[in-house]
């Protein structure tokens, strides 16, 4: 069994194994997008009350004369995942760069979404780049001596622990060069009330993305769980400005992964994502923390979710 997996199987099930040990099960939140779960996300993007998606593509589409005004011409963007069909042309057809860099972990996808984007500008030289972005990687030697912008939509910043994301902005400030760009998405701290409806809303999406998860594992690394002693619950952690999503046990369950044994108590959760919201100042200061400079910063009118240029200044010889 152990020398028939994948590498991507045997990284899932180490993942579970240590996750569901933990003395706070959580499993990674990348493991939620397997084809059903990329599918389902989909769907909660155009929801009523899921506001991210479809609040930073109006903003984007409002400011990007004000944004292309402040990229320097010829740059080459580099996109921190595959790109969204909607938010990305948006970007590319404000600035017209001299090449565009997709960066995502799944190659099939990856490869899917680049032939698309090319198809529709196909004055665009598209250049893929198969890595896991959190990771230390190579851009395309055709990008050396060209000015660069990163671009980081989607509030995806906000699922890494504010740790992990200063790691990940250094990580973006040594690829990309001094006096490089960044425009990122950042989705705002606002009542508690709007944010748990983004993250449980009546049509039960989110749930069935969240349990779908729990399927996955039965299926995927030989599991019993019983799906249905499980809820979706997300939950406002205010002390860490963040939406946390848990499934917790409804009723005592004992289940096995993989052959190895596990129990829940009722009540018992498994922490299967987080999502930090940032204030005007606290994302700045996030940015800073990891080696860039806010230049401009916009929002909705109604403050709900910010786009902000940064730009990696060379080092300075002072405090
Ligand atoms: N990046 C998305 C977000 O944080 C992911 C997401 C939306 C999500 N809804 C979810 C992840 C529910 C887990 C469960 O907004």
């Amino acid at each position: 069994m152990l020398a028939t997996l994948d590498p991507q199987t045997k990284a899932f099930r180490d993942d579970v194994l240590a996750g569901l040990s933990a003395p706070i099960p959580a499993i990674p939140a990348r493991w939620l997008y397997d084809l059903r779960g990329s599918e389902l996300f989909d769907e909660i993007t155009r929801l009523p009350s899921y506001y991210p998606t479809r609040t930073e593509t109006a903003l984007l589409d409002g400011i990007m004369p004000e944004v292309a005004a402040r990229i320097p011409k010829g740059a080459a963007v580099v996109e921190f995942g595959a790109g969204s069909a909607t938010k990305t042309p948006l970007l590319l057809d404000a600035i017209g760069p001299s090449a565009y860099v997709p960066v995502d972990i799944s190659g099939d996808y990856l490869e899917q979404s680049a032939a698309d984007l090319q198809e529709r500008l196909p004055w665009l030289r598209v250049l893929p780049v198969v890595a896991d972005f959190a990771r230390p990687f190579s851009l395309p030697p055709e990008l050396a001596e060209l000015p660069k912008l990163g671009f980081f939509p989607g509030s995806t910043i906000g699922n890494f622990v504010p740790r992990s994301a200063t790691d990940l902005l250094r990580q973006f400030r040594s690829l990309l060069g001094p006096r490089s760009q960044l425009l990122i998405g950042m989705d705002r701290v606002k009542p508690v009330k709007r944010l748990l409806a983004a993250y449980d809303e009546p049509e039960g999406i989110t749930a069935e993305f969240n349990l779908n998860l729990l399927t996955r594992i039965n299926r995927e690394l030989d599991g019993d769980i019983p799906v249905d002693a499980f809820r979706h619950e997300a939950r406002w952690n205010d002390i860490l400005s963040r939406i946390e999503m848990h499934l917790v046990a409804t009723r005592d369950v004992e289940f096995s992964v993989s052959g190895k044994r596990f129990s829940f108590a009722a009540g018992s959760s498994i922490h299967t994502e987080n999502s930090h919201k940032y204030g005007h100042r606290g994302g700045r200061v996030l940015l800073l923390a990891g080696g860039w400079t806010p230049i401009s910063e916009w929002s909705d009118a109604d403050e709900d979710f910010a786009e902000i240029l940064a730009v990696a200044e060379p080092e300075r010889f002072a405090p």
